[in-house]
């Protein structure tokens, strides 16, 4: 489909695309992270979802923020994901916004960064250079122009999943992107370690789907990709997409006898649509020998949440 008739098409949907927040945010310093027992902790990360930035001042700050709020914790991070939709209209000021703050913080040594639908839709092919060369920057890696990479960190293997082509909404992945990712799971859970699986887009009738978002699941791949993940244990499903705030919808288990588990994270940059909605939460996780903890932070301003939903133990399986 030809750029035109592309905008053509989702002309409604492109026009509903609205951001305007301009408010600058402050980290408190009084309530630092704290893990449950940071002796044993084997790893350690912090997640956060659709930062949509725009070409804004206080947004490229309050994405600052998340990094400020880590590096006030005594705890140390492993690893950052950011599960897509990192900027807004998928513009070169966007990202420039977007990536200098990772580049300036020296709190999380692993970036772990994909495509969300609206890095992906207009500019697919130069978007898509612009973040994986960030990607092989940060991790050191060679991606050989693909969109989908893993990346091990402390002996734990993260997979990150990512459209291939142009979306709307959906994920294209490819007979070739399958495979790599059940060679990665197989390869990450042989020892029955825990793997990290990362995409933008949430598979489909799970954390509320369809009701929340008619269209707002993985795409045609949906079934094979989801067969694939549920044949391993303990796979740990990080995605974004749906804005789903704190809520009975963030946690989702896919397969309980092999531990499959999907977590929907909030968006970060906007208010979220469900639960608790505040703008700038996300999850961090730590990982023991026999468990893993998530935790939901208020990483904008530097505070915990207080509520359902806001602390998940997982015991592997
Ligand atoms: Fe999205």
């Amino acid at each position: 489909m030809s750029f035109k008739d592309f905008c053509d098409k989702y002309a409604k949907q492109i026009k509903s695309m609205s951001p305007k927040y301009d408010i600058f945010y402050k980290v408190s310093k009084d309530t630092p992270i704290k893990f449950e027992d940071s002796a044993n902790v084997l790893l350690s990360a912090a997640a956060i979802a659709d930062t949509h930035l725009p070409n804004r001042e206080a947004a490229e700050a309050n994405l600052g923020n998340f990094f400020e709020d880590l590096s006030n914790s005594p705890e140390k991070f492993d690893a950052f994901l950011m599960a897509g939709d990192l900027a807004d209209y998928g513009l070169n000021s966007e990202y420039e916004r977007f990536f200098r703050p990772i580049d300036n913080q020296k709190v999380v040594q692993n970036t772990f960064i994909t495509l969300g639908n609206h890095d992906a839709r207009f500019f697919f092919n130069k978007n898509s250079k612009i973040v994986m060369d960030k990607v092989e920057k940060y991790l050191n890696i060679k991606t050989g122009g693909k969109t989908y990479y893993s990346y091990d960190v402390n002996g734990y293997t993260f997979v990150v999943m990512c459209t291939e082509k142009r979306v709307l909404e959906k994920a294209y992945i490819s007979k070739e992107q399958m495979e790599f990712i059940d060679k990665e799971l197989a390869r990450g859970t042989k020892d029955g370690k825990p793997v990290f699986l990362m995409c933008h887009q949430p598979f489909a009738y799970t954390h509320g789907l369809p009701e929340v978002w008619e269209t707002g699941d993985l795409g045609e791949q949906n079934d094979e990709v989801r067969a694939i993940v549920e044949k391993h244990k303990n796979v740990f499903f990080i995605n974004g997409h749906l804005h789903g705030g704190i809520c009975d919808k963030v946690f989702e288990t896919l397969n309980k006898e092999n531990g499959v588990h999907s977590i929907s994270v909030p968006g970060y940059r906007k208010e979220n649509n469900f639960g608790i909605t505040d703008c700038g939460v996300g999850y961090y996780f730590e990982v023991y020998a026999d468990r893993i903890v998530f935790t939901a932070r208020k990483f904008l301003t530097g505070e915990y949440i207080i509520g359902d939903y806001t602390k998940k133990e997982y015991k592997l399986v």
